[in-house]
């Protein structure tokens, strides 16, 4: 099988089972029926502008704390803007082999755009159910000119809202921690963005393979949009109970225009593990292909990320180091996905 179309290619091309290099080992699978549903109602973000603030920012931390996982609804980017993204994404990967094809590493015209397929594929002992496009940016004028045509304006517009809402969520949880960051400060923990448009293929085997493995975001939030087939899982882990016992998978339910937001690595090393970047995984499916459109919110590669002074004063002690965050980031796209190995590194 020849998958130089990516995961789509080979799917169009009439496949009938799982080519073994994405079989996963046992360990990986993902069994439906041993997760449960996150039944925590969505976060309504306009009352942040109203009586209700305290009890939002309190729903909020909250999150972050436990989970680190949340959906939000009044978000500040409109609901067709959102079906609009879904429609772009399934218009750029029906296109030809070919048109994507100029989008992949070393051909593409920008370093900032990126069509692949899986996470590292030479890491990885099986391969990822999903094939992307990965838009870094840089400017306006860079995004208008570089990025698809299929997608670039609405991609930059629910970038530019996602963000506004990222600074408000950062804020927030910094506020809780009694630091207050000036413009300067914020704008280093988040000023690399980009956004992916991931595409998951049907599966003729779901229960053989994943869509993504078991990972943590290395930046500091990520807003997520999902389509409505469902299949994102997040691992809940109850440290004061037997670390075994403790530990299950939860589904992260799409809502009709909500967007999911997650605490990445950074959050929770400056926070010195008070923000949780919760380990996180994507099923595939047999019946229909599935999108998503994250907005990644990183930090500057020469930003220095460590815990905050504030935090590790009231802790007593750093639980991680202070890494450039370049190097962070070389080691997260070093390796395979494998859970939360990658704070091992702070
Ligand atoms: C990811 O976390 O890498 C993808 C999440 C998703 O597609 O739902
Ligand atoms: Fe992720």
């Amino acid at each position: 099988v020849k998958d130089g179309n990516g995961v789509k290619g080979m799917v169009d091309s009439g496949l009938k089972d799982v080519p073994e290099r994405y079989i996963q080992p046992p360990q990986e699978r993902i069994n439906k029926l041993d997760s449960r549903p996150h039944e925590v109602p969505p976060i309504d973000m306009s009352k942040l502008n109203g009586p209700q603030h305290g009890q939002v920012v309190g729903d909020i931390v909250r999150a972050a704390e436990t989970l680190g996982f949340f959906q939000v609804v009044n978000h500040g980017v409109p609901v067709e803007l959102l079906e609009s993204l879904k429609d772009a994404a399934h218009t750029f990967f029906s296109q030809l082999p070919e048109k994507k094809a100029a989008y992949r590493k070393r051909v593409s015209p920008s370093h900032n755009v990126k069509y692949g397929t899986s996470f590292v594929p030479e890491k990885e002992k099986a391969l990822e159910w999903k094939d992307y496009i990965s838009m870094v940016y840089e400017s306006d004028e860079d995004a208008l000119q570089f990025w698809p045509n299929e997608c670039k304006e609405v991609a930059l517009e629910y970038l530019k809202l996602s963000i506004k809402m990222v600074r408000n969520i950062v804020e927030i949880l910094m506020g809780n921690l009694g630091v207050k960051l000036d413009e300067s400060k914020i704008e280093g923990l988040i000023g690399m963005r980009m956004v992916n448009m991931n595409y998951y293929p049907t599966c003729p085997n779901p229960e053989l393979t994943v869509g993504v493995g078991r990972h943590s975001d290395m930046g500091t939030l990520t807003v997520l949009l999902q389509d409505g087939i469902g299949g994102l899982y997040v691992k809940v882990e109850q440290e004061h109970e037997a670390a075994k016992e403790g530990e299950y998978w939860m589904e992260i339910p799409p809502i009709p225009g909500a967007l999911v937001i997650n605490i990445g690595d950074t959050l929770q090393i400056l926070s010195n593990g008070r923000y949780r970047s919760a380990e996180h995984r994507v099923r595939t499916t047999s019946t229909q292909s599935r999108v998503s459109v994250p907005v990644f919110t990183v930090p500057k590669p020469t930003e220095k990320i460590g815990p905050l002074p504030e935090v590790v004063k009231k802790d007593g002690a750093a639980r991680y180091r202070e890494v450039v965050f370049q190097d962070y980031m070389n080691n997260f796209f070093g390796n395979a996905h494998e859970g939360k190995k990658t704070l091992d590194f702070a």
